[in-house]
C-alpha cells in the first residue's frame, strides 16, 4: 500500500482505522504505537512515506464523550480535526448535535466520503447545512469513478460543483481493493472545479490540517488560515 501511494505521488498519509463503537474500537495508544512501528519499517525498506496517526469514526451519540476522555485520535494527533463518517445508509438523528458538541470542545469535524451517504444523497441541504456551521467535508477521489459506487460519481460532481467538497483523500483500504490513489482521479476533479483548487484540496488543505496552522472558513466559503498557535 506504502509503495503504491509513493509511485502516485503521496508523500505523506494520515492512517486513519475505524473506530466503531462496540466493533472496532483501536484506542489512540494503539493506533500511535501501530503508526510508530509501520513508519520504522517503511524507512527500514527505504519507502518515502511520511505516516501519521488518526482515525475515522462512525457516527454516533458516544463521540463526544470518547473524545473528551482522549479515546479518538484527531488528525495527525494534532488535536484540531476529528475525521467522522457517516453509516452508508441512514443519517443518524444525533448527528448535527454530534458534530456540535465535537465542535464545542474545539475539535473542527471533517465528514468522511458524505457522497456516498443515500442519507446525504436524499437531503445534500443537510451537508450544506453542515458546512455552513464550520464542519469540513473530505471526498474520496474515486467517488469520482463512473460506473463504480452507481450514481455517486454525478453526486460526488455535484458536490465539488457546489463548493461543498473541501479535502479529496484517498480513503485506501489495501493494495488491491481500494488502493490509496489519488492522481487518477485528480484531472477529473480539476475539469469539474480547477486544477489550482483541486491542488488545494489535495496538499495545500491538508498539509495544514496536519500542521501548525488552524484552517478557518470564511463566511463566504473560502478557506484561509490562521496563525499558527503559539
Ligand atoms: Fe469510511
Amino acid at each position: 500500500m506504502a509503495r503504491t501511494a509513493v509511485e502516485d505521488g503521496i508523500t505523506t498519509m494520515v492512517a486513519t482505522p475505524h473506530y466503531w463503537e462496540g466493533m472496532f474500537t483501536p484506542t489512540a495508544q494503539e493506533v500511535r504505537r501501530a503508526v510508530g512501528d509501520l513508519q520504522d519499517r517503511l524507512v527500514d525498506e527505504d519507502i518515502p512515506l511520511k505516516l501519521l496517526p488518526g482515525q475515522e469514526v462512525m457516527m454516533g451519540t458516544k463521540v463526544p464523550e470518547r473524545l473528551r476522555q482522549g479515546d479518538l485520535l484527531t488528525l495527525g494527533d494534532g488535536g484540531d480535526y476529528l475525521l467522522i463518517e457517516l453509516p452508508v445508509f441512514d443519517i443518524p438523528m444525533c448527528t448535527e448535535q454530534v458534530l456540535f458538541e465535537v465542535m464545542s470542545l474545539g475539535v473542527t469535524p471533517i465528514l468522511a466520503h458524505p457522497e456516498k451517504s443515500a442519507g446525504i444523497q436524499q437531503d445534500p441541504a443537510l451537508l450544506a447545512r453542515i458546512v455552513e456551521r464550520g464542519c469540513l467535508v473530505q471526498m474520496d477521489a474515486d467517488s469520482l469513478a463512473r460506473g463504480r459506487w452507481g450514481g455517486t460519481a454525478r453526486f460526488a460532481a455535484r458536490l465539488l460543483k457546489a463548493g461543498l467538497v473541501h479535502l479529496i483523500a484517498s480513503d485506501g483500504h489495501s493494495s488491491r481493493q481500494r488502493p490509496p490513489l489519488i492522481s487518477p482521479y485528480a484531472s477529473r476533479a480539476a475539469r469539474i472545479t480547477s486544477p489550482k483548487l483541486v491542488e488545494e484540496m489535495t496538499g495545500g488543505l491538508p498539509a495544514r490540517i496536519v500542521g501548525p496552522a488552524r484552517v478557518t472558513i470564511s463566511a463566504a466559503g473560502g478557506l484561509g488560515e490562521s496563525a499558527p498557535a503559539s
